[in-house]
């Protein structure tokens, strides 16, 4: 799949697995603009002179933060086509914990980033889109939407809120030739996922796979630039579970 002339916008972008979909849409020629909070700004600078793409430190739960991120998008390469919102509360949930000892606020934070920031880059990427005829917007679920694993039972759900969102507003951004769909990726063996879960955990999980194998970042690729790409343009509103075949939908 080719990106030339195309400008795309990734959340989360210095994460385990932002990074991957930086490098892999600026490989396929796009204009890259990755995004990620002020504190990883840094990890930023390094990850924009390796890919070539530009970064811009936003927010995503910050309207000032988003529109002075599409505005750089909009300066550097003159239109928007595709946003990739990655970004959420993964690595940071730390260990799981039953349902009992969650504060109402550990719930508000993850809600927040997950579900009010997603929503937050496709209201202020769509001016844009609209602008130049169409766009594609690519939200990051997770298969535990499906599955219900016990132990972040407010991350799961942000997932489930974010399929709905994908939902709605597919059908209401339809009409102006942008497509929303989601990919739901199942357990990645990376560092982070290795922080989170014990090595039994994730070696069942590769056990249970229908491919039998543990997952790496590069397995979001294909689904990901698919959904982004001029391919994909008459599938709108779905989730694509990538998990190596444990969810079956
Ligand atoms: N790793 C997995 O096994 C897995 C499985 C299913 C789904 N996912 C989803 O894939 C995506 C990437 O996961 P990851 O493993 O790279 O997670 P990660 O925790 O390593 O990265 C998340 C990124 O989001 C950024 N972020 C957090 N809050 C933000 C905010 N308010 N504004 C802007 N950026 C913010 C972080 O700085 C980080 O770079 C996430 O949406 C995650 O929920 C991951």
């Amino acid at each position: 799949m080719q990106f030339e002339g195309k400008t795309v916008i990734v959340t989360g972008a210095t994460g385990g697995i932002g990074e991957r979909y930086v490098h892999a849409f600026a490989s396929a020629g796009a204009n890259v603009v990755a995004a990620d909070v002020p504190a990883v700004a840094e990890a930023g600078a390094g990850l924009a002179e390796a890919a070539g793409c530009a970064f811009v430190a936003a927010d995503v739960t910050s309207d000032e933060d988003w529109t002075a991120l599409v505005d750089r998008a909009h300066d550097e390469f003159g239109r928007v086509d595709v946003l990739v919102n990655n970004a959420a509360i993964y690595q940071g949930l730390g260990a799981k914990r039953p349902l009992t000892e969650l504060a109402c606020e550990d719930w508000d934070t993850v809600l927040r980033v997950n579900v009010r920031g997603t929503w937050q880059g496709i209201k202020a990427v769509v001016p844009a889109m609209r602008a130049a005829g169409g766009g594609r917007i690519v939200n990051i679920s997770s298969s535990t939407a499906r599955m219900g694993v016990p132990g972040f039972v407010h991350y799961v759900a942000s997932k489930a809120a974010v399929e709905g969102l994908t939902r709605s507003a597919a059908r209401e951004l339809g009409a102006d030739g942008i497509t929303v769909n989601a990919v739901a990726p199942g357990l990645v063996s990376d560092e982070a996922t290795r922080a989170l879960n014990t090595d039994a955990y994730i070696t069942a999980a590769a056990g249970g796979r229908a491919l039998g194998r543990e997952m790496v970042p590069d397995d979001l690729i294909g689904a990901v630039m698919f959904l982004a790409s001029g391919s994909g343009g008459f599938l709108t509103g779905q989730t694509l579970v990538v998990d190596g075949g444990v969810v079956f939908t």
